[in-house]
């Protein structure tokens, strides 16, 4: 079941008419069907933030289309996007944007709040994805006092809690160290086998990277190639920097 689609989609910056303008989409297809596992690589400036901006509503496009789970994206604004996109996506951020104020439960649970969700609900939920990620034993915590890959399960949480179509992450271990970066892969893993949701992350990171079912590249705002993982996660590693040698740019160099 396609899940997400995109037509032809095109961002342009600033005006054609001067010269002073950079096409930072051109003409970008994309398939997405429900419980693919997806990552987005390419050169710095290729495109990767701009394609997700425009995926997630934050941004329209210059022309073309994107259609998330039946519903035209170019069709929506206003409240009636913001309620599609708090519905249908979950957002996991490089830097994990949490409410240090809040404590790891009450940051979990603040879109079902905002959702008016019942409490016995709302808990269940909660229990749930803490058992699910490793983090039971720290929701009462505040963010400040727990280490960063737990922020960032705590924020996998939160993505999930309403049981969006689509969970969006943006560079989602790019702050941090590659013992966390693991088990956040892991639970992106469990995301997409255990709760069939979705996964789209765009990376840096061919090691984040080779734990997707599949890579879509990007070059100079469109897609370049793209590869399925056909067996182990290894090989699927070696294959991705493959890709990436042949893309060039900085994220050629390791
Ligand atoms: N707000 C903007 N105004 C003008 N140009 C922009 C804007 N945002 C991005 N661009 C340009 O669009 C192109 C694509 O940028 P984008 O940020 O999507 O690249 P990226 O692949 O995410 O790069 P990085 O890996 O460095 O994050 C670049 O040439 C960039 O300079
Ligand atoms: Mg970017």
């Amino acid at each position: 079941m396609v899940i997400l689609a995109t037509n032809k989609i095109r961002k342009i910056y600033g005006e054609l008419e001067n010269d002073s303008y950079t096409i930072a989409l051109d003409k970008v297809d994309l398939t997405i069907n429900k419980g693919d596992f997806i990552a987005i690589m390419g050169p710095s400036g290729s495109g990767k933030s701009t394609l997700l901006n425009v995926l997630s509503g934050i941004d329209k496009p210059t022309s073309g289309e994107v259609t998330i789970a039946g519903e035209k994206l170019n069709d929506l604004s206003g409240d009636d996007l913001a309620l599609f996109r708090r519905k249908q996506l979950g957002f996991v951020f490089q830097d994990f944007n949490l409410l240090d104020s809040l404590t790891v439960k009450e940051n979990i649970i603040l879109p079902m709040v905002l959702e008016k969700k019942s409490g016995n609900i709302i808990n269940e939920r909660v229990e749930e994805l803490a058992s699910l990620f490793g983090i039971e034993t720290i929701l009462q915590k505040y963010p400040y006092t727990i280490s960063g890959g737990q922020q960032q399960r705590t924020a996998v949480s939160r993505a999930l809690v309403n049981e969006p179509n689509i969970i969006l992450a943006d560079e989602p271990t790019g702050n941090l160290d590659s013992k966390s970066s693991e088990i956040i892969m892991e639970c992106f893993e469990k995301v997409v086998n255990e709760l069939s949701t979705t996964v789209l992350l765009v990376t840096h990171d061919v090691f984040a990277a080779s734990y997707c079912h599949k890579v879509v590249f990007l070059k100079d705002g469109s897609v370049h190639s793209s590869i399925t993982r056909s067996g182990r996660r290894k090989a699927f590693l070696e294959q991705i920097i493959d890709c990436q040698a042949v893309l060039g740019g900085r994220n050629s160099v390791f």
